[in-house]
């Protein structure tokens, strides 16, 4: 395995001072990935499909993009293609696009008479908000709210999802993993129960794909969105759709582009091509971690899962070392499992009895650490359990490239605002 010295001197953001513990916000990038955003800059930057060399270049990086994040969710192999993935600026964005094409779609599709979509109030307001607003548009939308389950913890409801799903049920939407709480939900057993009553599922893995490789294959799911600005990589966002469930909707690109030419029907004025580039980038870093040579091309699923079990070997040890000393602190209240295994990520959040997540954020921040105080964008969620979203939670987010120090500095600056 890679030493921490080894992977932090592959970001030249960390050589700085500044602790980042915000990576549920953004992550810091490699240099391969900020280089590469040169060299297309220097190289390639002309438009897409001409027949003279630069531009075949082009073409030929933003192909590899979309192969490069459809094999990260192990949407295609060498023996499967399951779908595609549409890129385009944020999660946002994609789950609206989404949203129009359901929308547009409705008589056209074999679904066409079903009408309910339930959409899981426990995640990121992306993956909500552009669901609700289709109630004005005759569907029958439905929050489905989180539960306590036996432990105090919240969590995503399945069986409060059971309950609802029906054969009108078109679709069901939900995060993966809470930005907030940063417990892994059972995606997989949401899918089943979904799928069982004939519905498609949209899975917001924005907040687990920086922590593991999302497998669609295993998942099942129709729908699956992250963030790679939050994995390494450009300000960008990747949607993977099933073959089949592309299929029932009109993608919102111009009249003469065939529904069928799928990602380009959902991909509106193309996709940012220096960002591309930077996704392709990061192959190098994926290669590093999983203790690979730097070759060309897009590095075989099997390259992620291990780069990936390096990431949670590191990420679980830092948020056992977090979390065992928060719990120390007086007054401190932790959201999300107070556990510290492989069934969450080390996105923590906590508050303080009597006293103004705001206040102690800004007191961290003051002191050079990366930290932020809110709701998150996750409003629903945050009243639900009973915050006042104005204040919300404080969250630290260390991911793999963050050191037991940098905890430890967090750790011991809270104990000095505290005094
Ligand atoms: C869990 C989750 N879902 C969705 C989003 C929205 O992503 P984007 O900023 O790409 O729209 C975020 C952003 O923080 C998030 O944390």
């Amino acid at each position: 395995m890679p030493s921490l010295a080894d992977i932090r001197s592959r970001f030249p953001s960390l050589s700085g001072s500044t602790v980042f513990l915000d990576n549920a916000g953004g992550s810091q990038l490699p240099g391969c990935v900020i280089d590469a955003a040169g060299a297309y800059l220097r190289e390639s930057y002309v438009q897409l499909g001409a027949d003279y060399e630069v531009s075949r270049r082009a073409t030929s990086i933003v192909t590899s993009a979309h192969v490069f994040v459809e094999t990260f969710l192990n949407a295609r192999g060498p023996t499967h293609d399951l779908g595609r993935v549409v890129l385009a600026s944020s999660t946002s964005l994609l789950c609206h696009i989404l949203a129009w094409a359901y929308a547009e779609s409705r008589a056209a599709h074999p679904q066409g008479r079903r009408n309910r979509i339930f959409v899981s109030t426990a995640g990121h307001e992306s993956n909500i908000g552009p669901w609700m607003r289709l109630a004005a548009r005759g569907f029958e939308v439905i929050p489905w709210k989180p539960a306590q389950n036996g432990n105090g913890d919240w969590d995503l409801n399945l069986s409060g999802l059971r309950a609802m799903l029906d054969d009108q049920t078109l679709l069901v939407a939900f995060p993966h993993v809470s930005n907030i709480l940063g417990d892994i939900w059972d995606a997989a057993e949401a899918v089943r129960l979904a799928k069982a009553a004939g519905a498609r599922t949209l899975i917001d893995g924005v907040a687990y794909a920086p922590h593991r490789a999302p497998d669609v294959a295993a998942l099942g799911c129709d729908w699956y969105v992250y963030s790679l600005y939050k994995v390494f990589g450009p300000h960008m966002a990747a949607l993977y759709g099933s073959h089949e469930a592309f299929a029932e909707l009109q993608g919102p690109n111009h009249y003469f582009i065939r529904n069928d030419d799928v990602p380009y029907k959902f991909e509106l004025g193309g996709v940012n091509h220096e960002g591309a580039a930077m996704i392709v980038g990061a192959a190098d870093y994926y290669r590093f971690l999983a203790e690979q040579p730097a070759v060309a091309g897009t590095p075989p699923r099997d390259i992620f899962s291990r780069a990936f079990a390096v990431v949670e070997r590191l990420e679980t040890e830092l948020q056992a070392h977090l979390i065992g000393n928060l719990l120390r602190i007086n007054g401190l209240r932790l959201w999300g499992r107070t556990s510290s295994g492989p069934e969450r990520v080390p996105t923590v959040s906590f508050t303080l009895q009597g006293l103004a997540s705001r206040d102690i954020a800004v007191a961290l921040n003051a002191r050079g650490l990366g930290v932020r105080y809110g709701h998150f964008y996750s409003k629903r969620l945050i009243e639900d359990i009973g915050l006042d979203p104005d204040d919300g939670v404080i969250r630290a987010s260390p991911i793999h490239y963050n050191s037991h120090e940098e905890i430890d500095r967090l750790l011991d600056e809270l104990r000095r605002v505290l005094r």
